[in-house]
């Protein structure tokens, strides 16, 4: 590590990972590309093919440019070791795969990003490891879903598109009872807002295409772990041939280093959109842990640091899809597209109702999930809310 490990994770990240005085004095480390790496003798070449993930010798095994990378993160989560894969999805299906074989039996929380649900029904199961959903609100309870073959519980705080923050900490005590290992999707929070190893988390899954990334122009994924699961994960990984890109890693890289004011400023907005909806008349709830109206609050103040810009609110029941696309299509701050994480302002419609299959999406109005991003907040709210007005006067025609 660059700096003395004694270091808080803003402090990490600023400088986890970097050696400028190895690289005459440039702040940023340098970009490897490189497929072969050449051995200088007989014995280095023996040497650099022994098991373990020092040294370097081939360009998919990971580069200096990996591994500074993979030691930012890594110090970030104050844990032993992090491996970086080509997507966010890669990061779920590697690190849930390290952990299984046919015949197990995992769970997996009803409110999860939605491809890691596809992959458990469309992947796990054809090879036979079987997949409970559970209900995020499920607490110390989980264990009343435990088999003989429960070997994971699979977990995401707050859950993809309705925020409802599951009880990590209770999950996990009743998982290590059994010997199941937790695993939890930490996108939304990130390290800074989300200490998930001190909260019983053994194997943490982020998409750096988020917020580590931060400018939308990367797709990468870590799996991060301890000693106990590091080099399973990263064999997994490798036995795919799941790796990044050195520019890739570079981006994310430089994304590190600022996450930290960033996210600041996404909270913030995130915070302020989210209390102005509540007092807007088309919305019937807003659905953002931090609010002390939502249900979750309780769990997210005693257990994150802090909140993302991500959040939803559920539209009245009633407007027409006419009236809701005169409300999206006119914004001129908010772009509709699904990732999230970057600097700028998002909304989409989603539809829980079509996926859960352990709880029900009970409410029938639309919807919209709003990545808050760097914008001032006076022209987020300006625009959002004369989207509503249009929502209300194709409505009322
Ligand atoms: C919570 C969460 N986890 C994982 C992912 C997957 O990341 P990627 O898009 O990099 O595959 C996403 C993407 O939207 C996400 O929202």
């Amino acid at each position: 590590m660059s700096v003395k490990p004694n270091k808080k994770p803003k402090t990490n990240l600023v400088h986890a990972g970097r050696y400028p005085h190895d690289n005459h004095g440039v702040v940023n480390p340098p970009v490897y590309h490189a497929s072969t790496i050449l051995q200088p003798s007989l014995d280095a070449f023996e040497a650099a093919r022994k098991p373990d993930w020092t040294g370097y010798r081939y360009g998919r095994r990971g580069t200096p440019t990996t591994r500074s990378f993979e030691e930012a993160v890594a110090a970030i989560y104050g844990a032993d070791g992090c491996v970086a894969v080509s997507s966010g999805l890669a990061a779920v299906t590697n690190g849930i795969l390290a952990c299984v074989k046919p015949g197990d039996h995992i769970l997996m929380t009803d409110n999860v990003y939605g491809p890691a649900r596809n992959f458990a029904n469309g992947f796990l199961d054809k090879f036979g490891i079987e997949t409970t959903f559970f209900d995020p609100l499920i607490g110390s309870d989980i264990k009343t879903l435990f088999n003989d073959n429960t070997v994971a519980v699979y977990t995401e705080a707050p859950g993809s598109q309705t925020f409802e923050v599951s009880d990590i900490p209770a999950i996990a005590d009743a998982a290590h009872e059994i010997g199941a290992v937790v695993l939890m999707d930490n996108t939304w929070a990130s390290a800074l807002y989300f200490d998930a190893f001190n909260k019983g988390v053994d194997i943490v899954i982020e998409a750096v295409t988020k917020y580590i990334c931060g400018h939308s122009d990367v797709m990468m994924g870590v799996i991060v772990a301890n000693q106990d699961w590091s080099d399973a994960t990263r064999e997994m990984a490798q036995m795919h041939g799941n790796v990044s890109g050195p520019d890739d890693l570079y981006l994310a890289q430089r994304g590190l280093r600022t996450m930290a004011v960033r996210m600041e400023q996404n909270q913030e907005n995130g915070i302020k959109l989210a209390t102005w909806l509540e007092g807007r008349p088309e919305v019937k709830r807003v659905l953002h842990p931090a609010l002390k109206s939502d249900p979750g609050y309780h769990i997210w103040k005693r257990d994150f640091k802090g909140a993302s810009g991500l959040f939803s609110f559920v539209l009245n029941d009633g407007y027409s899809r006419s009236a809701l696309a005169a409300m999206l299509d006119g914004l001129e701050l908010y772009g509709m597209g699904a990732s999230w994480g970057g600097f700028e302002s998002l909304i989409i419609p989603a539809g829980p109702q079509d996926y859960r299959t352990a709880t029900s999406w009970d409410e029938k109005g639309q919807l919209l999930r709003v990545h808050a991003g760097l914008e001032d907040i006076d022209d987020l709210i300006t625009d959002l809310g004369a989207g509503l007005d249009r929502l209300t006067a194709i409505a009322s025609i």
